[in-house]
């Protein structure tokens, strides 16, 4: 039987197989907290029982079969007990390098220890859901999942965060986003979405940034902007009442209050980018130059106004994707945008409508330092039976450690890649 299950076995004799997650000995007893992927529980062992003796070798993290009678008691930490009938140690573990109190730095060595941890655990079992949600959402509106490839010969996001691949006596990179696959596959599937890896060379050391993560992105044929940020907040609001609903035991354990994600429902607030301007300086007397994009810290302040995550709009086309088109309401404007987490979590998703004019598109890539015929087979796209059409990408790290109120993105992924920290 699973930990989690054993309050509904008061009375009954079960298994359980698990770890020794803490261990105290008396005189008389010996004091064992097992845990497996579902919980923990006390069980104790008194001098008198026939393998007292055994249950005293138990060392932290050796892994053990217990069978036992379950009982109800307030003082143990789960309020639940197993009487133990009969005991088998399956491996007797040795000194377990993880203490208390241990440095970041130490518990990123050995991770492939402390992935174990209920913390980790917690958040690894949030992230499962976060997952399920999102294909969730868009499988129920009749979305084809489609999976891209990881090898890419062009950049979606920009040069300058490639990772560069030897293959075979060429070279290629690791894919930045599935974007660019996504819109010549609408032409047969027209609604689309993947959960796949991003890599991107980001020289940055923020507790935001990955050099590999997960990103769920959509793309849809006929989808126009409007609709697409409504698809947006309606999916992160699905997927944070899924988690709600799933993991309140885990969120608590990580020390966030559910409480504090109840308000995500739609519609959240909306700013254009000018608008965010402005609230920057009449809020916090920041002057930022329009035509500039908004740093984390810009990001932060605007954040805390709200209690949910705030979608901006319509940055200035310029500093923009070449793929963003200009919105012809404001023009030196895009129809894109950035949704912003509440709490300082920073950008959870980035997306837009995509231009279908081939020639504006030709100009931006030149404009960026791309050479427009590494693009060609992207702009056939404009070429045969072009339409409107949208999508975005969702940083599902950072959707976790906002959820998780972690303070590292590290911590949403089990084993993190970042520019320092590639092992194990
Ligand atoms: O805003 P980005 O760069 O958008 C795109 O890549 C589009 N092609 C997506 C699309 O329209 N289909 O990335 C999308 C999201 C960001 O908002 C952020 O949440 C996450 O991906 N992200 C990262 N997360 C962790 N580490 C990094 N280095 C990230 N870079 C982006
Ligand atoms: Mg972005």
């Amino acid at each position: 039987m699973n930990i989690g299950n054993v309050p509904e076995s008061v009375g009954k004799e079960i298994e359980i197989r698990g770890w020794v997650y803490r261990m105290r000995e008396t005189k008389e007893r010996v004091f064992l907290i097992i845990r497996d992927s579902g919980g923990i529980v006390q069980v104790v062992f008194n001098r008198d029982h026939p393998q007292f003796e055994e249950a005293k070798k138990l060392t932290i993290e050796s892994s053990l079969i217990v069978k036992g009678v379950v009982k109800e008691d307030k003082r143990s930490p789960s309020g639940y007990e197993i009487i133990p009938k009969k005991l088998k140690i399956v491996h007797i573990a040795e000194r377990f390098p993880i203490t208390r109190d241990q440095s970041r730095e130490f518990l990123l060595d050995v991770r492939h220890l402390w992935i174990r941890s209920r913390r980790l655990t917690a958040a690894m079992k949030v992230r499962s859901t976060v997952l399920e949600a999102f294909r969730e959402f868009y499988r129920e509106q009749g979305y084809y999942e489609l999976s891209p490839p990881i090898l890419t010969p062009v950049a979606c996001e920009g040069k300058l965060t490639l990772f560069e691949v030897k293959y075979y006596d060429k070279k290629m990179y690791l894919t930045q986003s599935w974007q660019l696959y996504a819109e010549a596959a609408i032409f047969g599937l027209e609604k689309i979405f993947t959960i796949s890896p991003c890599f991107r060379a980001e020289k940055s050391k923020t507790s935001r940034h990955l050099s590999e993560f997960w990103m769920a992105e959509m793309e849809a044929a006929w989808m126009e902007f409007d609709e697409l940020q409504k698809s947006a907040e309606e999916c992160v609001s699905h997927i944070v009442q899924k988690v709600l609903e799933k993991n309140s035991e885990d969120l608590k354990l990580l020390g966030r209050e559910p409480k504090a994600l109840e308000a995500v429902k739609p519609p959240f607030p909306r700013l254009t980018y000018t608008e965010a301007l402005e609230l920057l300086e009449r809020k916090h007397g920041l002057k930022i130059p329009w035509g500039k994009d908004l740093r984390t810290i810009e990001e932060d302040k605007i954040s805390s106004h709200f209690d949910k995550p705030v979608i901006i709009t319509n940055y200035p086309k310029e500093i923009m994707a070449f793929y963003k088109p200009k919105d012809p309401r404001y023009p030196k404007t895009a129809k894109c945008m950035d949704m912003i987490a509440p709490e300082g979590y920073g950008e959870i998703i980035g997306g837009s409508e995509r231009d279908t004019d081939i020639n504006e598109l030709i100009t931006w890539l030149k404009k960026q330092g791309e050479k427009p015929e590494h693009y060609e087979w992207y702009l056939d796209m404009r070429r045969y039976g072009s339409v409107p059409h949208s999508g975005y990408g969702l940083g599902i790290e950072r959707v976790v450690a906002w959820l998780c109120k972690l303070d590292n993105i590290k911590d949403a992924i089990a084993f993190p890649r970042t520019m320092f920290r590639f092992k194990p």
